[in-house]
């Protein structure tokens, strides 16, 4: 096959070569509306490296861009493998059975989550943190990240091209065709980070915080964070994705709320309009979400950093709606924090819904901002009236808070 996908340069010594992914549009359970990338790097260093691989059926198109660098991708002496999840070591396996690497490397954890997922435990060399190996005319160093967001996840770095390859960390699902991060349009560019780290890390928010604050203390010097995902960050937007991580974890609540909600005959729905008018009317931001409308992603991204979380739900069958259900299982375990909550609906006779939707709420550890509200089959005036006050009542509570 003629050789016409080709890397792209990153420092002097070091090429992307990964895979963009313009057709991905579910991630487990995350809607990527903007596709996504498998980023994968090439090190010309005198031991040539290549830092992680890519979703299986990609293998070809990043072993096409190593040999527009390389010629044969059987110049590759080491293999780094940051991150065990298959969107990042897919190909791993085919690529170690073609170029029969000298050493593949992955953190502790990485060695083992590797062997359960391929049985290739045998060929791989553990690496701790602050661990050091040559390249030969370069080095690279490990910095284990547990739990960010995997047990195996690590971060490496190579101190001569000032280059820190972050796994997951700092990326996003954007596919493009726009290497670094400044090529592109900055509003995308923070939406979809935002919406990364609010469905892949912000259970591990104090994990976040912890790696914040050891970070600098490495003093590395760093020209370019080099993630597995989206663009790259370097220049005057380099210290951004630290910035963003460290609000986005802090989860410091801001005046504004999210009304999500799912509708049977609509009556859910006017009352959702009548307490989004009734926050609005105190001044705090809000932001109406039908789940007809707005994916899970969507709303996680959202809830991120918001005051309040207002969910409504019909009752049907004694049960909250199945898209409720869905949307406050997914919240559940990213555990946002510092989220006032409340919850409302109509139902016609037996009105379970919204009480279940408090009981979520407990087990989300999320404190409610005032009790529920139901309504029997369609509001009147009066009842969409009340759920204006009910509107107000969460505004005022939001605008309260700290
Ligand atoms: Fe991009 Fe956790 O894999």
């Amino acid at each position: 096959m003629e050789n016409y996908l080709k890397a792209v340069q990153v420092t002097d010594k070091v090429w992307w070569v990964g895979a963009i992914d313009w057709n991905l549009r579910e991630f487990h359970g995350y809607r990527t509306a903007r596709g996504t990338t498998y980023n994968a790097y090439l090190v010309l260093a005198d031991k040539i490296t290549l830092i992680d691989t890519v979703k299986a059926p990609f293998k070809d198109e990043m072993m096409q861009r190593v040999a527009s660098v390389i010629g044969d991708p059987a110049k590759i002496d080491y293999i780094v493998s940051n991150h065990a999840e298959m969107d990042h070591s897919g190909a791993l396996p085919a690529v170690m059975a073609e170029v029969k690497p000298e050493k593949v490397f992955a953190s502790t954890m990485g060695v083992k989550a590797l062997d359960a997922h391929f049985r290739i435990g045998s060929a791989l060399t553990a690496v701790k943190t602050g661990e050091v190996i040559s390249l030969g005319n370069m080095s690279m160093t490990f910095v284990e990240t547990r739990m960010l967001h995997w047990p195996d996840s690590m971060i490496s770095y190579i101190p001569e091209q000032k280059i820190l390859f972050s796994q997951d960390g700092f990326g996003m699902h954007l596919a493009t065709e726009k290497l670094f991060a400044d090529e592109n349009d900055a509003a995308v560019v923070e939406q979809e980070m935002r919406k990364y780290y609010a469905n892949i890390l912000l259970l591990y928010a104090p994990q976040t915080l912890k790696l914040l604050e050891d970070l600098p203390k490495l003093n590395l010097a760093i020209d370019v964070i080099a993630p597995d995902h989206g663009p790259l960050w370097r220049r005057s937007l380099l210290g951004r994705p630290m910035d963003y991580y460290a609000k986005w974890a802090a989860q410091k609540p801001e005046k504004r709320a999210v009304v999500v909600y799912s509708t049977m005959w609509h009556s859910t729905e006017k009352m959702a309009v009548a307490i989004t008018d009734g926050i609005r009317s105190t001044g705090a931001a809000v932001k109406m979400m039908s789940l007809e409308a707005h994916t899970r992603s969507d709303v996680a991204a959202a809830v991120m950093c918001a005051g309040a979380l207002v969910v409504g739900s019909p009752t049907l069958n004694n049960q909250m709606y199945p898209a409720v259900a869905d949307v406050l299982c997914y919240l559940k375990g990213l555990r946002p924090k510092n989220v006032l909550a409340a919850g409302f609906g109509s139902f016609g006779w037996s009105g379970e819904a919204v009480a279940q939707i408090y009981e979520q709420f407990a087990a989300m550890k999320l404190e409610s901002a005032v009790e529920g509200l139901k309504i029997k089959y369609v509001p009147t005036d009066a009842d969409l009236k009340n759920c204006f006050d009910y509107g107000v009542k969460i505004g005022e509570k939001i605008l309260a808070a700290n």
